[in-house]
């Protein structure tokens, strides 16, 4: 590894087997799920874990996911409701993160609950994620692998350009499939809620638990991706614009309004899926492009739109 420069490395075999050995000697592991890239350290490791928070200037009120290689390791971490065992059964492997009672035997560290009474598990889609779950053996604590409230990476060299030689290594496969992260539910009680929409859309978890999925209306920080400035890139985003404005960089979403020459397009052919893919790197674009002023087209709110929307809402949010 070069000192000066941090170690971007593909995600093959060795490369794993690397990895794997250094989270087990307690460093941080950048690596791609189906999601977002994930900045990786050994759950059961309260040092390690730290270095997450430190790496990322991560409020330390902000607990982290943790990533675990199958139902039976997530259960000994948490305590699964019937309503949550539907969950797991339906979408694990996948971008779903429940959010359950801490268990009794629980053995990850306290910090990365940041001290809550509950854990937040996800079983990751990705193979290359289950493939370093498998490998080294222990639950990874893993948040997006970005700087606290920026733009989540979806491909390597984001999380180079944010983190630095703050991450021992990044295993890099390419740019992630989904881009958005995972749907958050709190399973701790009858009625599931949903704490931050993601890549699984409501309808998809309203049919498997028969019932409405509650929203969170509380103004109490339960899932802080659900603070109100997050996902912010530096320049002044507009959202819902129907027109280009002088000095705007525009994103444009399926057919553009006439004349406005737009400099991205989330999806030419109005594909909320592909839009989705491209949300983030258009964000970290518009900054590479030293814009000041951005303004992006009304988005459908169907689908992993509702996502997009909520992602966009704080992109553009008042800065604290
Ligand atoms: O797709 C994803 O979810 C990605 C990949 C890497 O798995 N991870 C991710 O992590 O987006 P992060 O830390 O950026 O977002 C996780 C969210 C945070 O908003 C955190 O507050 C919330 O999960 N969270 C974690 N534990 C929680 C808990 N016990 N109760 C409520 N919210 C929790
Ligand atoms: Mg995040």
């Amino acid at each position: 590894m070069n000192g000066q420069t941090q170690c971007i490395r593909p995600a093959d075999t060795a490369a794993l087997r690397d990895a794997a050995d250094l989270l087990l000697a307690g460093k941080l592991v950048a690596f791609p799920t189906e999601t977002v890239y994930g900045l990786g350290a050994n759950a059961l490791n309260g040092e390690a874990v730290a270095g997450i928070f430190a790496a990322k200037n991560r409020p330390k009120f902000n607990p982290l996911i943790v990533h675990v290689a199958d139902l039976s390791q997530a259960r000994s971490f948490g305590n699964f409701n019937d309503h949550a065992v539907e969950l797991a059964r339906a979408f694990w492997p996948g971008p779903i993160t429940l959010v359950v009672p801490k268990s009794k035997t629980c053995k990850v560290c306290d910090i990365a609950m940041a001290g809550l009474n509950t854990i937040a598990l996800r079983i990751p889609g990705g193979l290359i994620a289950q493939e370093l779950l498998r490998v080294a053996g222990i639950p990874i604590a893993a948040p997006s692998a970005n700087r606290s409230g920026h733009i989540s990476a979806t491909v390597a060299c984001h999380v180079a350009a944010d983190l630095g030689m703050r991450v021992s290594m990044v295993l890099d496969d390419g740019p992630t499939v989904i881009g958005i992260e995972s749907t958050i539910i709190s399973c701790q009680d009858d009625a599931p809620r949903l704490l931050r929409a993601g890549a699984i859309e409501r309808s998809q978890i309203e049919k498997v638990i028969g019932q409405d999925l509650l929203t969170n209306n509380t103004t109490r920080i339960s899932a802080p991706g659900q603070l109100t400035s997050h996902y912010a890139p530096n320049a002044i985003l507009r959202i819902n614009a129907t027109q280009r404005q002088k000095d705007d960089v525009f994103i444009a979403f399926g057919t553009p309004p006439l004349g406005s020459a737009p400099e991205f397009n989330l999806s030419p052919s109005g594909d909320i899926i592909e839009a989705a893919a491209n949300l983030f790197s258009v964000l970290r674009q518009i900054d590479l492009l030293g814009a000041q002023n951005a303004a992006i087209m009304p988005i459908p709110h169907h689908g992993i739109g509702e996502a997009i929307n909520d992602r966009l809402n704080r992109a553009s949010a008042q800065r604290a």
